[in-house]
């Protein structure tokens, strides 16, 4: 299918923004970008599911999706978010093995879709893309054996006040008191992200809620400076 004109540009802006892309000549990027698909998908629409036999790598062009792990219980995992800009789907093309986990449309989403035998093309004509391509891998890599080092080291108070951190970073804003602000998560959505029952995390919010260093605040989430004084130096 050949990509529209407008399609092209939003193509073209993204792959220029992607390591493994970002090297490429303007002439490379202007032939590659005719072997992208363009898809779209409803916020809350599965893209495909762990073990799926497809081997397309996406780029999200806008939207975002989540990357999850799901029990035979039904407990669902949260790997990562991913943005406008990152790609997934990159593991199943290189090895051609089952999709290693399912992931979902978060909001309504735009993807660049690249088969598995274009990629492959592409590395063969710039070798270069290849060795971009590993470093985003390794970058994968490191931060899930940060999480496993959390999953293994940290106790789930630990492991709340890391992901606190995290939406600060991603998300916070700060009040002049030196409290933070964040948007307010089920307790569900909070263990799904740290490996954690329900349970266990409405138990330690109570005990946070308690000592004040946590307000829940219509739908968001009041943070004390407090809560990251002890936590420093495990979650630099
Ligand atoms: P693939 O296995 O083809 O399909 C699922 C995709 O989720 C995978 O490629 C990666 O793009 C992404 N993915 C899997 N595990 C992780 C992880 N630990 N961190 C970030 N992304 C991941």
């Amino acid at each position: 299918m050949i990509l529209k004109e407008k399609d092209k540009l939003l193509v073209g802006k993204f792959l220029k923004e992607i390591p493994a892309f970002r090297n490429l000549s303007d002439k490379r990027v202007e032939q590659i970008i005719n072997d992208f698909t363009i898809h779209t998908f409803r916020a809350g629409e599965t893209v495909f599911y762990q073990t799926d036999k497809s081997t397309d790598m996406y780029i999200i062009l806008e939207g975002k999706v989540k990357v999850t792990l799901l029990s035979e219980e039904g407990d669902e995992f949260v790997l990562t978010d991913l943005n406008p800009g990152d790609f997934f789907g990159e593991m199943s093309l290189i090895d051609g093995n089952p999709r290693s986990a399912s992931v979902t449309a978060e909001e309504d989403s735009i993807f660049a879709v690249l088969e598995r035998n274009r990629f492959l093309d592409a590395i063969k004509e710039d070798p270069e893309i290849a060795i971009d391509l590993l470093k985003s891998l390794v970058q994968r890599l490191r931060n899930a054996t940060e999480r496993e080092e959390s999953l293994a080291f940290l106790a789930v108070h630990q492991r709340l006040v890391k992901l606190f951190k995290k939406l600060i970073k991603d998300e916070g804003k700060k009040k002049k008191n030196g409290f933070y602000l964040i948007k307010k998560r089920t307790h569900k959505e909070i263990a799904e992200r740290i490996g954690a029952s329900r349970e266990s995390i409405s138990k330690v919010i109570k005990r946070l809620v308690s000592g004040n260093l946590i307000t829940e605040n219509g739908d968001l989430f009041m943070l004390s400076p407090k809560l990251f004084e002890d936590i420093d130096e495990l979650t630099d």
